[in-house]
């Protein structure tokens, strides 16, 4: 034989025994691991689908698909309370779940802390990102912005803009035509955020459209929703940067810049305001903030503040205008209460009990954070209820789900604020399972305010307005996905003006 011919044959046979070598050790880590996974890691006990549990991948995909918080439910009500839902991730479906992984510890026990990979780069810096150091001092710093009295001193900017929110819309159906909401809601609460942490509004519900900032909000969300569907697998900031296109990052540094500019115009107010920026940027002066953690949190703030209060807003026309029996409840209470508009206010619309509950029960059917946002136990295990939970495992508690669980709520599809209410026929709910802005050190720091934003802009709308569903808008819970948060399709209403002189 000639000795290129040999050459070639060696070569071959090296390559070949390479792939060989290549797919066989592939094979036994594979079959290693789900063996491990299995039968000998520390969460085999827990039950749940055997795929999930050997392989990250069937639960990647149900993030991807929209449809993950139905998944979820339909696990637990198949598996039990305590299901495994991937190699190294448990969630907790049962109502004292709420205490047990998300409350206070007992006893000098460190609580289960933020799972760092779910927050990327300046996400890490914010109060919701941050680490339980960062958090204490974040915390404390931003509370001022959320008290009571801040809220009395921040009236007359929710007064404005919910004033505006519905002189828009009785311009918008003056011709009989039904109304986008979805984009109305955001509008408001965005213009609202805007004012409480840049100083001034976008001017979206003035020009009636999206400010481009606002618009890469939405794309911020998707974004997160993305790579969380790859952070479990190695490389995976790598994987990220790889699957984020030219364009899209340089649309996140020109959203970034924007952000800086308008925290350095605000900074430059010569007088005290009474926003969410005020004690922050009093705390940067004093050297108890840093300029990145006020650029990450004025952003987080925006998002947190408006999307959320936005979607659980159009959530409520919905269901309001597929109920009308509660919605005719609602005005009731609200002619009851007032004598006029004017009355109408943050604070005075507490009184509205009925209102609380349409409030509340819309956040159980259509809760504004849908999915879970995971924690991860401290490197030595941790004692949740009876379960001794090994260190480092990512555990939650997803909220459409509990919400949702025929086992705590009766007719939990259906739209009924009376079982907050009282009434008896929903007794046997189990109402500590609802827990849609969080428990413990974690939750929500603007839930007082979010309720009162909520019910301020509720009670204006129901005041002057009778709604109905436009038939290009039936079954639009439905067609709503998850991605992390809502991706909301369009929701046409038909507003009526009321007149008033009819008694109600
Ligand atoms: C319907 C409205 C809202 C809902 C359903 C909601 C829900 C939540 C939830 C579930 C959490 C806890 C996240 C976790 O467990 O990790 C949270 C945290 C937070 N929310 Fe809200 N939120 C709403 C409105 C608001 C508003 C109006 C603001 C501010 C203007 C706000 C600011 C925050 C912040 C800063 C955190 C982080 C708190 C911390 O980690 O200490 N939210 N929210």
């Amino acid at each position: 034989m000639s000795s290129p011919l040999i050459s070639t044959f060696f070569r071959g046979a090296t390559i070949t025994s390479l792939l060989t070598v290549v797919v066989v050790a592939t094979a036994v880590y594979l079959i290693g691991s789900a063996f491990y996974n299995l039968y000998l890691s520390p969460l085999s006990k827990y039950p749940g689908p055997k795929l999930w549990a050997i392989s990250q991948i069937p639960f990647s995909i149900a993030w991807t698909t929209g449809q993950s918080h139905k998944k979820i439910l339909d696990l637990h009500l198949k598996y039990g309370e305590i299901i495994r839902v991937s190699p190294n991730q448990l969630s907790f479906g049962y109502p004292e779940a709420w205490d047990d992984v998300m409350g206070h510890r007992k006893h000098g026990q460190q609580e289960n802390g933020k799972d760092p990979d779910f927050w990327h780069g300046e996400d890490k810096l914010t109060l919701v990102g941050s680490n339980r150091e960062r958090h204490g001092r974040l915390r404390k710093v931003l509370s001022h912005g959320f008290s009571a009295q801040a809220m009395v001193n921040q009236q007359p900017i929710f007064q404005q803009y919910a004033s505006l929110l519905v002189d828009r819309l009785h311009k918008a159906c003056s011709n009989g035509q039904s109304v986008e909401m979805t984009s109305y809601y955001n509008w408001t609460l965005f213009d609202m955020a805007g004012d409480l942490i840049f100083g001034e509004p976008f001017g979206c519900l003035n020009e009636e459209r999206y400010h481009p900032w606002v618009k890469l909000i939405f794309m911020h969300i998707k974004g997160i929703a993305i790579s969380t569907a790859v952070i479990r697998f190695p490389f995976s900031d790598l994987l990220i940067k790889m699957m984020t296109p030219k364009k899209v990052a340089r649309d996140i540094q020109t959203h970034h810049e924007f952000t800086v500019a308008q925290v350095a115009k605000r900074m430059a107010f010569p007088n005290p305001r009474p926003d969410f920026m005020e004690s922050m940027i009093r705390a940067h002066e004093e050297n108890r903030v840093s300029k990145q953690e006020l650029h990450a949190n004025a952003h987080n703030l925006i998002v947190g503040g408006s999307e959320t209060t936005a979607t659980t807003l159009a959530g409520v026309t919905y269901l309001l205008a597929t109920n009308r029996d509660k919605l005719q409840r609602m005005y009731e209470e609200l002619r009851a209460t007032f004598q006029s508009e004017d009355e109408i206010n943050l604070i005075s619309v507490n009184k509205l009990t009925y209102m609380f509950a349409v409030l509340h029960e819309g956040l159980r059917v259509y809760p504004a954070v849908p999915t879970n946002i995971p924690r991860k136990t401290p490197p030595e295990g941790i004692q949740i209820g009876k379960e001794f939970i090994p260190g480092n495992t990512i555990i939650g508690v997803w909220n459409w789900p509990m919400f949702h669980n025929p086992h705590y709520f009766k007719d939990p599809e259906e739209f009924i604020p009376e079982r907050w209410t009282g009434d008896p026929r929903y007794e046997s709910d189990k109402g500590h399972a609802c827990q849609p802005f969080s428990v413990g050190p974690r939750n929500c720091i603007g839930k007082n305010l979010a309720y009162a934003e909520m019910r301020l802009v509720m009670a204006k709308l129901v005041w002057n307005f009778d709604f109905e569903l436009d038939p290009r808008s039936q079954d639009w819970i439905e067609q709503n996905k998850v991605y992390l948060l809502w991706e909301k399709p369009q929701l046409f209403i038909r507003l009526r003006p009321r007149t008033h002189d009819a008694p109600v």
